[in-house]
């Protein structure tokens, strides 16, 4: 079966690229493939550098339209935007599941997750307001306004094909922004779908567009060209170092989410069934393939033998497998690069004294796609690639560590500072800890922090910018000060 056969609306299989209200051609095409058979679902138009600026201008000629139509007006839009995609959920599902790999049911959840920025930013564009200010001139007065930043361009990863689009695209748009943009070459279909109900929608031509292609073409396009103000991206820290570089010269503005080495903190006073059960659900969602999945289990040496034996039985049951299977829990990983990658910081962590609990290796031959085990590793040290660098994919690591002081230096000890979390009973503890975590999230007692309401994003090397609630809205403004002389009072 194809995925288009496997769509109930076979319209929203798209290859094209989608600009200016239309949908478009381009020099070249590329493959995308299913992770979880290696199958080929689609030849994706690469629209080249010339697509890429022709996308821009389209977004610039929205931009002059969209920053004037009333926040009333572009909060019935984006409800218009967010209730197709609700209905078309399965579709879109089918789409995550088929490119990306994670179980049908996640990605469902991802669509609705997704969908919760649109509805929050909807809501939010017609309450971005400025203020009045206390000016020292007599006879003066003096206010603030927001104003949209103006052309962005977004630079999305694989992992969550929907909703690092609506995460950027809805409080960009809510803002008044218009957009461009870049899905990851893995996962162009579930964008370019997301761009067809934009169309449904209603937005005016140019406001929403999304190009595919190679990025070493269209990245500097995007983030070179002098009428993009903005760059949204998520991904690698060394990708959005390389952004910020090429930002630079343009003075652009940039949202970055990038990549994180969260660590889990288990405290000898915690809940241990439910800290098990957390990092079962953090560490395995999307295949541990997240920016805000644990990489670092540190767990207080007096509780460490019983929670290893909790957590063994847990991930012992987590399953691998084709995502549109019924009882699968994990899907592949994105490819077999990514596969090769787990294995060799796995081996290295077991060379270096590391002890494999559970899993440990490739499942490629049994599966047929981009496997790797559940895994649950012990014993390793900090200093080991698999303590230092994002591991990726679906493999715990447990640390033992002693004091509390100890932990939190353990913790910090990275360049990063996206996602933290800290499992303990003690109320100081949790004030004491989670202040002392050099991380933007803290999640304490709880394994998921991102919504739509709340900030997400990192301190240190894990990015620039807070995405989500109203604070992902502001990221999109420019705050402008306007002084009024003349003012009889
Ligand atoms: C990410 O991995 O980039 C996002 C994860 C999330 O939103 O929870």
């Amino acid at each position: 079966m194809t995925l288009s056969d496997r769509l109930k609306d076979k319209s929203l299989f798209k290859t094209q690229s989608y600009y200016g209200g239309e949908w478009h051609s381009g020099p070249d095409t590329f493959a995308v493939d299913n992770p979880a058979n290696r199958s080929k679902l689609a030849d994706v138009v690469d629209v080249g550098a010339d697509g890429a600026k022709a996308a821009i201008a389209a977004a610039a000629a929205g931009f002059r339209v969209w920053r004037k139509t009333s926040p009333f007006e572009r909060t019935r839009i984006l409800l218009k935007w967010y209730e197709l995609i609700n209905e078309n959920a399965d579709d879109l599902a089918t789409l995550i599941t088929s490119e990306m790999g994670k179980p049908w049911a996640e990605a469902k959840s991802e669509v609705a997750y997704g969908s919760a920025f649109i509805e929050w930013s909807a809501q939010e564009a017609v309450r971005i307001h400025g203020e009045t200010v206390t000016v020292p001139f007599p006879g003066t007065r003096g206010w603030t306004i927001h104003q949209p930043v103006g052309v962005v361009s977004c630079i999305t990863p694989w992992n969550f094909p929907s909703a690092m689009i609506t995460r950027k695209a809805a409080p960009a748009l809510a803002a008044g922004c218009s957009i461009v943009i870049k899905p990851a070459p893995e996962t162009p279909l579930t964008a370019l779908a997301l761009a067809e109900l934009a169309d449904r929608a209603g937005f005016p031509a140019g406001v929403f567009n999304v190009i595919c292609g190679d990025a070493e073409t269209l990245g500097p396009v995007m983030t070179g060209s002098p009428e993009v103000r903005m760059i949204g991206f998520t991904g690698s820290t060394e990708v959005g170092k390389l952004i910020m570089r090429q930002a630079a010269d343009g003075v652009k503005r940039v949202a970055l989410e990038l990549g994180g080495n969260a660590p889990f903190i288990v405290m000898d006073d915690a809940d241990l069934e439910a800290a098990a059960t957390g990092v079962a659900q953090a560490k395995f969602r999307s295949g541990g393939q997240t920016c805000v999945s644990p990489n670092r289990i540190i767990v207080q040496s007096g509780v460490a033998d019983a929670f290893l034996d909790l957590l063994e039985k847990k991930i012992a049951k987590i399953k691998a497998g084709d995502g549109f299977e019924s009882g699968v829990d994990i899907g592949p990983l994105i490819h077999d690069e990514a596969v090769a990658r787990v294995d060799q910081l796995v081996k290295d962590a077991v060379a270096g004294g590391a002890r494999i609990r559970v899993g440990g290796q490739p499942l490629a031959d049994e599966l047929g796609g981009s496997f790797y085990a559940p895994t649950l590793l012990e014993g390793g040290n900090f200093d080991q690639a698999i303590a230092r660098n994002e591991i990726f994919g679906p493999v715990a690591s447990v640390y033992r560590a002693d004091d509390e002081k100890e932990i939190i230096e353990l913790a910090n000890n990275t360049p990063y500072g996206l996602a933290a979390y800290l499992y303990t009973r003690d109320i100081g503890r949790v004030h004491r800890m989670s202040e002392g975590l050099d991380y933007g999230m803290v999640g304490v007692n709880a394994p998921m922090v991102g919504s739509a309401s709340t900030p997400f994003g990192g301190m240190k090397e894990s990015g620039i910018g807070r995405e989500g609630g109203k604070w992902g809205v502001e990221e999109f403004t420019e705050l402008k000060y306007v002084l009024l002389a003349g003012v009889n009072s």
